[in-house]
């Protein structure tokens, strides 16, 4: 093993502790309490040593002098301001800095997991190197980070470590060495331990993996939203923000009918008096309609009408995460007894269709993506899509947003198919749409509404 790959000793000496930004720590009520969103920790009355170590994070408190720094005459208060300093690392509120050999800061991990604690797994000068398939470096702030979702840190670069990106490419840890130099050849078992590089097999081929299972089945982008759209693996925030710091002011709740021709729904037929337990035991996907016999605007009124309007108790008969209710309907429409075919949005509020200028190309891609998601030998009578106002959401919640929204369609899937099954309809999810072509007919930007999910309806053969 060459000396460099061996320097974690080197490294240890090279490590500095910070507070991670936004944490406070405050003197109340005689104890040194350390906040940071809602986490709020009381550490014990000898206040003294508490503030004088909890000082040296905002500069920057050497690692490898953690253990003479506690020392005090009092035992105990080493043991308990060792203890603060493992506990405060482990929610995620310290960040450990790796610097040069002439105490330049190379890079920092900041912690996301409580698992986190910086150390170096054993390196084989012949292992070949490779950037984690997973892993992605975006700006953030002044930096570039470095993140995976199967890390428990990410890690800040400084211009200083950028050269190592270059040159993770598989090649023997030896030569990445030799080509990026002592400083940063000695934080590459630390960036293997926190599994942002792989050595050896090909991770995307689940070989190596993920403690020992595979990620043969995870694209990239998959992965990347699971591990941030839930708890457990990241230390971003999380749940009901209300705001932005980029958004000045909360996104209207209703949004501004577009222009287009209208047509005024029929009134909606009631619901026959089916049971639910009947419903739910009859349903199942049509994929094929009768086109000798379309389905009629009173019936697309009727099922919008119970899929969508108010009910007694609620804005619409379906739950929604938020209670924002941030969805929109839009209907692609091929054959229907009362409508002339083309691209419509459904004005809930008003109950009326207001027609957008849909191209032929843009209809014809829509029937056409969707008779082959379905598999059908015609495209369906109607193509409902179900839209999303993303800022409505975003601007309440972190982290969870987008997920959010997806569940919020699949409450809506269900009841268009109950409903559809009550009326005798033909009814089947469309599990993709083109949220490009959307945006060209709808004219609204894909960042502020689009399409999450797609639905076919018609009449049954
Ligand atoms: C979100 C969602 C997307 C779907 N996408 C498609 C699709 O693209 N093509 C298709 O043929 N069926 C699609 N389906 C229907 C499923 O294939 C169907 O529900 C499943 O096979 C179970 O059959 P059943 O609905 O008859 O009980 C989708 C269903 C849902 C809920």
């Amino acid at each position: 093993m060459t000396p460099e790959l061996r320097a974690f000793g080197e490294v240890d000496r090279r490590i500095q502790l910070f507070w991670r930004p936004g944490v406070r720590a405050n003197l109340v009520d005689g104890r040194v309490v350390v906040e940071f969103a809602n986490v709020r920790i009381r550490f014990p009355d000898q206040v003294t040593p508490f503030e004088t170590l909890f000082r040296q994070l905002e500069t920057g408190l050497p690692r490898s002098e953690l253990v003479s720094t506690v020392q005090s005459g009092d035992s105990q208060v080493s043991i308990e301001l060792l203890a603060a300093i493992d506990g405060l690392s482990r929610r995620g509120l310290l960040e450990h800095a790796v610097l040069t050999s002439g105490g330049a800061e190379l890079l920092r991990f900041l912690p996301q997991m409580p698992s986190f604690a910086l150390g170096q797994r054993w390196l084989s000068p012949d292992a070949r190197l490779t950037l984690s398939s997973f892993a992605l470096v975006r700006r953030v702030g002044g930096g570039l980070l470095l993140e995976s979702p199967l890390s428990d840190a990410a890690v800040r670069l400084t211009a200083a470590a950028l050269p190592l990106l270059g040159v993770l490419d598989g090649r023997p840890a030896r030569e990445v060495a030799a080509a990026v130099g002592d400083d940063l050849a000695a934080c590459l078992p630390l960036l293997l331990d926190a599994q942002l590089l792989v050595s050896g097999a090909s991770e995307q081929g689940g070989l190596t993996g993920h403690e020992g299972v595979s990620l043969g089945t995870w694209d990239f982008h998959d992965l990347l939203f699971h591990a941030r759209s839930r708890g457990g693996r990241h230390a971003y925030a999380s749940g009901a923000v209300y705001g932005r710091e980029a958004v000045a002011t909360e996104p209207v709740a209703h949004k501004t009918l577009p222009a287009g021709e209208r047509f005024a729904m029929p009134p909606p037929s009631a619901l026959p008096p089916v049971k639910l337990g009947q419903v739910l035991r009859d349903r199942h996907s049509i994929r094929e309609h009768d086109d000798a016999d379309p389905i009629t605007l009173t019936e697309v009124a009727t099922v919008l009408h119970h899929a969508i309007q108010p009910s007694a108790r609620s804005s619409r008969p379906y739950p929604s995460g938020g209670g924002l209710y941030e969805q929109e309907i839009y209907l692609c429409v091929r054959a229907c007894a009362g409508l002339p075919r083309g691209f419509y949005y459904y004005d809930s509020r008003g109950m009326n269709l207001v027609r957008l200028p849909a191209s032929d190309d843009d209809m014809n891609g829509i029937m056409g993506s969707a008779r082959a998601s379905l598999d059908a030998k015609a495209p369906p009578q109607v193509v409902v899509s179900i839209a999303a106002r993303f800022a409505l959401v975003g601007w309440r919640y972190r982290s969870i947003a987008y997920a959010t929204m997806l569940r919020n369609a699949g409450a809506l899937y269900q009841t268009f198919y109950l409903v559809a099954q009550a009326l005798g309809l033909a009814a089947c999810g469309i599990g993709n749409g083109d949220i490009d072509r959307f945006q060209r007919i709808t004219g609204q930007s894909f960042l502020e509404e689009g399409t999450v999910g797609e639905f076919a309806l018609g009449r049954r053969p």
